[in-house]
């Protein structure tokens, strides 16, 4: 058995969806065990674009189970959308979508409360969710009281305990100044509706992982946001509000760490991020407009036009370290083709002392000032390369110097999109 994490080491949308797909075809399942409708994962298929935000992205692979794990906070309506949406496209997932019966539901008031905490920060710079309810949803599961699961909506005091918590939160919704009127019949209405459309894909997840893993079953976990945004680790209070770092793995699946046999983290050959939070390598200038422009740097969730910036590796050395990386993917080597120099991050500077390990305080990551090398660009288009031998010597050189300085090998090089458009090593 080999169970393989694909984790983004930078701020999300390393293209940890494109890396999955490719990766799919070893592999019999194919799982996603934290986050929620906050992904926005990318699969570009000849020509054909997928977007994901629930299903993980093994679906464009034919044979293959795909499961929703207990550490998923689930939209129903979204995933059923996403449901339809695909067998629209002729792609059915009856029998190779299974969603666990633990995971917890984000339900309206989950949404509406994101919403007015967005809008009304306590203390300053809003985290900029994405208005998906996440952390509320996170926060009543951790509170145990006001939490639903998803198997929950299949028993008899379903209504009462959507009446009860509903009482609850239209008090603290106004508290919030929330305008949100939560109406309990109709939620139950909506979300029987959505259980009983829902009901032939649940399942006890942890048990059929763990009889797939005991079996000899190929197993790839789908990683959703980056190890910056980990709740634990990351660069908190910007963060979300799950283990998106390798070390979540084991929590969000229920397959312990024994199965883990490899590990590989994506980053883009640059930094996005969405949202608050600092950054230390942005670029506000021109040059970082280039950037938003030529990777085509826009929120696949939201819209929102994502923050660019030059690679960190002291945040991705960090990110690596914590996820237990083997190796790297390095994406959008395409988009660097374009630049005339390219600036790596090595090492930061703060009250005039260097350094090279990630802090711990946001306060301090505001302050600190990055180290940056200049290295000079190749200005060749790579877009055809197939092979990393094909690749100019300045692209070659430039993903040398990132492997030596993550102290990771370099496995696999994306030159555009498509599934074709990938160099391994
Ligand atoms: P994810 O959330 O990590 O799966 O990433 P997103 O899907 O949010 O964002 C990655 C975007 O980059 C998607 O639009 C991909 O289709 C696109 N993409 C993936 N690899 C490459 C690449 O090598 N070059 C370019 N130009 N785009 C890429
Ligand atoms: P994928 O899986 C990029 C960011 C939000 C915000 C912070 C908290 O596509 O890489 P949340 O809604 O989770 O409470 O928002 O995290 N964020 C992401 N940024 N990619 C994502 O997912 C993200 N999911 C959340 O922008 O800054
Ligand atoms: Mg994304």
């Amino acid at each position: 058995m080999s169970g393989t994490c694909v984790i983004g080491l930078q701020w999300g949308d390393e293209a940890k969806g494109k890396i999955v797909d490719l990766l799919t075809r070893e592999f019999d399942i194919v799982v996603r065990y934290q986050g929620g409708a906050n992904a926005g994962h990318t699969v570009v298929v000849e020509g054909q674009v997928y977007k994901l935000h629930q299903i993980p992205s093994g679906v464009l692979s034919p044979g293959v189970m795909n499961v929703i794990g207990p550490g998923v906070v689930l939209n129903p309506p979204i995933v059923l959308q996403e449901i339809d949406a695909l067998a629209g496209r002729g792609i059915a997932l009856t029998d190779s979508l299974r969603i666990s019966d633990r995971l917890h539901v984000v339900f309206p008031w989950h949404i509406a409360e994101d919403r007015a905490m967005n809008a009304n920060p306590v203390g300053g710079e809003s985290i900029g969710t994405t208005n998906r309810g996440i952390g509320p949803c996170y926060r009543d599961k951790y509170g145990r009281s006001h939490a639903i699961r998803l198997g929950d909506l299949y028993r008899p005091d379903f209504r009462e305990k959507i009446e009860g918590i509903v009482e609850v939160k239209q008090r603290l919704l106004a508290q919030l100044d929330s305008t949100e009127v939560l109406d309990a019949g109709r939620i139950f209405d909506e979300f029987s509706g959505h259980a009983a459309r829902l009901e032939p894909y649940v399942a006890d997840t942890t048990n059929y992982l763990l009889d797939a893993v005991e079996a000899g079953r190929r197993v790839l976990f789908e990683g959703a946001q980056g190890a910056m945004l980990d709740i634990d680790h990351g660069t908190f209070p910007f963060v979300t509000s799950s283990n998106s770092s390798g070390v979540g793995v084991c929590a969000g699946s229920g397959v312990p760490p024994c199965w883990i046999k490899k590990v590989v983290g994506v980053v883009k050959g640059y930094t996005t991020r969405v949202g608050g939070g600092p950054f230390p390598t942005e670029l506000t200038d021109e040059t970082g407009e280039r950037i938003r422009k030529l990777g085509n740097e826009y929120g696949t969730t939201t819209g929102r036009p994502r923050r660019c910036g030059w690679f960190d590796a002291v945040a991705v050395r960090y990110a690596a370290r914590l996820s237990g990386v083997d190796s790297l993917a390095i994406m959008m080597m395409d988009v660097l083709s374009q630049l005339s120099e390219i600036k790596l991050c090595v090492a930061y500077e703060l009250d005039g002392r260097r350094f090279e390990t990630f802090p711990s305080h946001t306060d301090d990551l505001r302050r600190v000032k990055p180290v940056l090398e200049v290295l000079p660009g190749w200005l060749q288009d790579v877009r055809t390369a197939r092979r990393i031998a094909d690749l100019p010597d300045g692209a070659r050189r430039y993903l040398d110097r990132v492997a030596e300085l993550i102290g990771r090998p370099v496995e696999i090089v994306s030159v555009g999109p498509g599934r074709e458009q990938t160099l391994f090593a």
